[in-house]
């Protein structure tokens, strides 16, 4: 039998139990902000200090949680299984912290700054790097100001082609904590579908597009993923 193809795709909610505030639910940061405000291209040239203190709230708050039981369930499911594609929306370093390898951040990363002139990333996350003043790069002759290394509403997210070869390819799609809200990430389930993917998804509450999914476990993921990984890995070595 040939090897089972694996897309898992991550939201928010994977790393709630971590103490990472979700988007949309009760308490969610765009209840205390306002997108445009802070996730724009045009916030940024608007008022750059708004954004970028915004986001370096967000970086330094990635030194105080942990990946959890989830994140580790799926650094797992990878271990077991060669073709897994792990996909986040998320920005912030947990799956990689939990032991998963090869992460595609669609939306970008706060570990990293970009350069605004070259557009290269460097990762910025010593100390000084996380104060409130901007920072400049290391890449040009002149330093050129750092902008958040984050996919912006009304910017193209990464690695699309590379999402949809894998989503158009696999036999198992997984998407754990998301509320369905946001494209094109919403839309690889249907892609699965078409290509006769059999599709899971693990959440806290039914979604906006749970009718898109064959099969729905409703709960907290870092309760509910180790305990498919297992059943998922049992007659594995
Ligand atoms: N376990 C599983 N699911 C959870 C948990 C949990 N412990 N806690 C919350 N959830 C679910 C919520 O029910 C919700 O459906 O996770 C989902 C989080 O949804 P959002 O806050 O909308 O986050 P997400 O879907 O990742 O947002 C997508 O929107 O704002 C942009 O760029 C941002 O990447 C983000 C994108």
């Amino acid at each position: 039998m040939t090897e089972k193809r694996i897309v898992v795709l991550t939201g928010a909610g994977i790393s709630a139990e971590s103490g990472v505030r979700t988007f949309r639910d009760n308490n969610g940061l765009w209840e205390e902000h306002a997108v445009e405000d802070v996730a724009t291209p045009r916030a940024w040239l608007r008022d750059a200090g708004v954004v970028w203190r915004f986001y370096q709230a967000r970086r330094r708050q990635l030194l105080e949680v942990e990946p959890n039981g989830a994140h580790v369930a799926l650094a797992n499911l990878q271990s077991k299984f060669e073709h897994v594609t792990l996909v986040t929306q998320n920005v912030d370093d947990l799956h990689e912290r939990g032991g998963s390898t090869e992460v595609i951040h669609m939306h970008g990363e706060l570990r990293t700054l970009r350069c605004e002139a070259s557009g290269r990333n460097e990762v910025r996350m010593q100390t000084q790097d996380l104060a409130d003043d901007f920072l400049f790069c290391t890449c040009c002759e002149l330093p050129s100001r750092l902008r958040p290394d984050i996919v912006w509403f009304g910017e193209v997210p990464m690695q699309m082609s590379e999402i949809y070869n894998a989503v158009e390819s696999c036999d198992l799609f997984i998407v754990v904590g998301s509320s369905g809200h946001v494209y094109p990430a919403a839309n690889l389930v249907h892609a699965a579908n078409q290509n006769g993917a059999h599709t899971v998804l693990v959440n806290l509450e039914h979604p906006i597009n749970a009718d898109a999914f064959k099969e729905i476990h409703i709960g907290k993921a870092g309760e509910l993923l180790p305990r498919l990984v297992e059943e998922w890995t049992s007659n594995r070595s």
